[in-house]
């Protein structure tokens, strides 16, 4: 039976605007729709952000989160610049405004709200485990923007994904930080990384899934879609994209797998 994709409302996406970061309105209301279908709730496993910053997006997966009663778990280098540690007198107030941040966006349960201060170059696969010490339902991955930093950060991170789990790889497409491209093909390329399969893009982050729950989540997109383009003009404008490609036999992929693109 067809579910329907609930909106990011207005109210919600104003409070989380307001939180200084990155965050497009269409990639913040796609991520919401994803993460209210009965598929994610079904999905066990916390919430995951690698590259924290002030918690906008780590308030918004929190948010879409409500009530489901999972972790959301934060880590950051918490940098003054690059390579550059703050110094340690300031991480509290940091990790203080990242709290106050979230906790305006209605989260999950605050209580379940985990900041780690670390550097994910650290950090090797069992480390990181042992950090998260549960299996990872949403990861979202945007720490370091070299291509070292992205490898690295899916290298550690993605073997924790849940069987339906959903991974958001930030900035791929983004022309000012062209390693992160550079890291991620280089990680989809690798053993590790055939694994998974990137089935949408929206607003700069591609969304992934593991290989295996490549088709189901191509299905729940377009349902999503379908609903969606009465209620959103991104999404309105995506399925006329989308339908203009299909009438000429076009379909886009990456890595052999079929991605459907959302327009912003
Ligand atoms: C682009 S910002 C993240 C934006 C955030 N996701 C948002 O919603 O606005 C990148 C963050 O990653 C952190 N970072 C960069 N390199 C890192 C590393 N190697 N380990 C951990 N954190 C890192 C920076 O301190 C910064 O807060």
């Amino acid at each position: 039976m067809k579910e329907k994709s609930i909106a990011l409302s207005l109210e919600s996406w104003g409070i989380i605007d307001s939180i200084p970061g990155w965050l497009s309105h269409s990639a913040a209301d796609f991520s919401y729709r994803i993460m209210q279908a009965g598929l994610f709730r079904e999905t066990p496993g916390a919430l995951v952000e690698i590259g924290v910053f002030k918690g906008k997006y780590l308030a918004l997966i929190g948010h879409a989160s409500h009530g489901q009663g999972r972790y959301l778990v934060g880590l950051d280098g918490f940098l003054a610049g690059p390579n550059q540690p703050l110094e340690s007198r300031w991480v509290d107030s940091a990790k203080s405004e990242i709290e106050s941040n979230v906790r305006m966006a209605e989260v999950t349960a605050l209580e379940c709200l985990i900041l780690h201060r670390t550097n994910s170059n650290d950090l090797s696969p069992s480390l990181f485990k042992a950090m998260i010490n549960d299996t990872i339902a949403f990861l979202s991955i945007d720490a370091g923007h070299e291509a070292e930093d992205v490898f690295n950060d899916m290298r550690i991170s993605t073997e924790l994904l849940a069987s339906n789990g959903i991974i958001a790889a930030d900035d791929i497409f983004n022309p000012a930080v062209p390693g992160v491209a550079e890291g991620f093909c280089a990680f989809m390329s690798s053993g590790m990384g055939k694994k998974f399969a990137p089935f949408a893009n929206c607003g700069n982050k591609v969304f992934l899934c593991r290989a295996e729950s490549h088709g189901t989540y191509i299905e729940l997109v377009r349902e999503i879609l379908e609903e969606g383009a009465e209620q959103s003009e991104y999404i309105e404008k995506s399925l006329e994209h989308i339908n203009k490609n299909a009438s000429i036999g076009f379909s886009p992929k990456m890595f052999g797998w079929q991605v459907i693109p959302l327009l912003y």
